[in-house]
């Protein structure tokens, strides 16, 4: 499938967190690959000519890293910068002008989300948007209502496939290796459902509490922040069912019919959890409810699913951070053998902060007895991602592949699965920073023998492949 190339990038929000962190980061790598060429012009609210925004973006740069000079060469000759209110129409102009020839740019809203409908009504009075393309960031809204308005404004100029939705998850290495996994072999198709699958758990910790977000933090919690995203899109990729076809929209068809499947969150399902401490972080409300720790049981009600409890756990000032799937599956149905181990069989999606997938087995004690023991089959292990997410998903807008972006309709019915929480807050249980969370969410998986909590150190390498 060829699609059309970008021939400028413009991103708002030049001097901002974002781009400091990840869009100058991305730039650098993408054109020290060779794997874009264009200009990239910079749009901020800060006083300075095109000298000062070279300089600017060599620090920034150089405060994430070593700078290699010849990119850093390629980046600095094809920099512009336009300066600019987004209220004021004559930031337009300059943009437009800025872009000279280019005739299919692409926008990147590094800005809050109330900034978009602004910036790309004034982008279409200048005429900017015809055969644009327009890349925004999470979140997208903060329940269902908002995130369609949030859409009605960026549909007024912008048709849905010009729309590109980042979540950086998608942008993962080892996220992209999990659908690999799971539809470029064959042996786990016929074991995927519920006749052999007995539960699973996603488990996304952090070991850090808001790291000087507090006021961001504070009007969203783990909710929104990453279950709504970034833990449902993993959640969607384990579930569905293989993409038929091989067009664009072949995967976020079937992605989509796996949000649909999930039923939306009951009170029962959901332990909402606050660290210790967190009211006295800067911008937090003394008297906040904001969750930082969440524990959901989600049901997919699916032939494929039904049944299954899919467990998830997403919190911060927990004993690690570490992002990880399990999918457990049932026991033998007869015991051949005296005391199995306990460990079951499973499979294991490592994402962060090393990269494995494994499976559980169990295996004799070499000896007279018939006694197991439980291993660790280590399909593949790297140390961490090589790829950074954004390096994907900024050459992928480039080249105008939406593969990996979040279409409306995934957004809208990820809403649809978390509101009822939203709408209707559990009460929220302090817990000990350091610890996995409220001792209330373990009455959540009680019935499936508990939470497995995910170590730093590597699954233990009894017998590996690969790597
Ligand atoms: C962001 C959230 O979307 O994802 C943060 O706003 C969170 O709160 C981050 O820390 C986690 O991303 P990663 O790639 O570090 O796992």
């Amino acid at each position: 499938m060829t699609h059309q190339h970008s021939d400028a990038l413009v991103f708002f929000g030049a001097t901002g967190d974002l781009a400091r962190k990840q869009i100058f980061p991305a730039l650098l790598a993408l054109l020290r690959r060779g794997q874009i060429d264009l200009p990239i012009i910079g749009v901020a609210r800060a006083e300075m000519d095109l000298e000062s925004f070279r300089t600017f973006a060599r620090q920034t740069l150089e405060a994430h890293g070593s700078v290699d000079g010849a990119a850093f060469a390629k980046l600095a000759a094809r920099l512009r910068y336009v300066n600019g209110d987004y209220n004021e129409a004559a930031t337009f102009g300059r943009i437009k002008d800025a872009l000279g020839g280019a005739s299919h740019p692409l926008f990147y809203l590094a800005i809050p989300p109330d900034a978009f409908a602004t910036v790309v009504r004034g982008l279409a009075r200048w005429g900017c948007h015809a055969n644009a393309r327009v890349v925004v960031e999470k979140p997208f809204g903060r329940d269902l209502a908002s995130a369609q308005a949030l859409n009605g404004s960026l549909l007024e100029c912008f048709p849905e496939s010009s729309i590109f939705r980042i979540d950086h998850y998608l942008g993962k290495e080892p996220v992209q290796n999990l659908l690999y996994f799971r539809f470029a072999n064959a042996f786990l198709e016929p074991i995927w459902n519920r006749d052999y699958v007995r539960s699973a758990e996603i488990t996304m910790a952090e070991s850090f509490g808001v790291a000087g977000r507090g006021r961001f933090y504070d009007d969203v919690g783990a909710i929104r922040d990453v279950v709504q995203n970034h833990v449902l899109e993993l959640l969607a990729l384990l579930t569905m069912d293989p993409p038929a076809g091989y067009d664009v929209d072949a995967r976020r068809n079937e992605k989509y019919r796996a949000f649909r499947a999930m039923r939306p969150l009951s009170p029962a399902d959901v332990v909402r959890g606050q660290y210790r401490g967190y009211r006295r972080e800067q911008g937090v409300d003394p008297e906040s409810n904001t969750e930082t720790f969440a524990a959901l049981r989600v049901h997919v009600d699916s032939w494929r699913w039904a049944g299954v409890p899919f467990y998830i756990r997403a919190g911060k000032c927990l004993p690690v951070t570490a992002t990880e799937l399990r999918v457990e599956l049932k026991p033998p149905p007869k015991e051949v053998f005296d005391r199995l181990p306990p460990i079951p069989n499973y499979v294991r999606f490592r994402l962060s902060p090393d990269v494995a997938i494994s499976l559980g087995a169990r295996v004799k004690v070499p000896g007279e007895a018939m006694t197991g023991e439980s291993v660790e089959l280590i399909v593949r292990h790297t140390s961490g991602d090589e790829m950074r997410a954004y390096e994907r998903l900024l050459g992928d807008a480039i080249d105008g592949d939406p593969t990996l972006f979040v279409r409306e309709d995934e957004v809208s019915a990820a809403w649809t699965i978390v509101e009822p929480a939203l709408r209707a807050p559990s009460p929220v249980h302090e817990y000990e920073p350091g610890s996995w969370g409220p001792a209330e969410s373990d009455a959540l998986i009680e019935a499936d023998g508990g939470w497995d909590n995910p170590t730093v150190s590597a699954p233990s390498a009894l017998t590996a492949a690969g790597g």
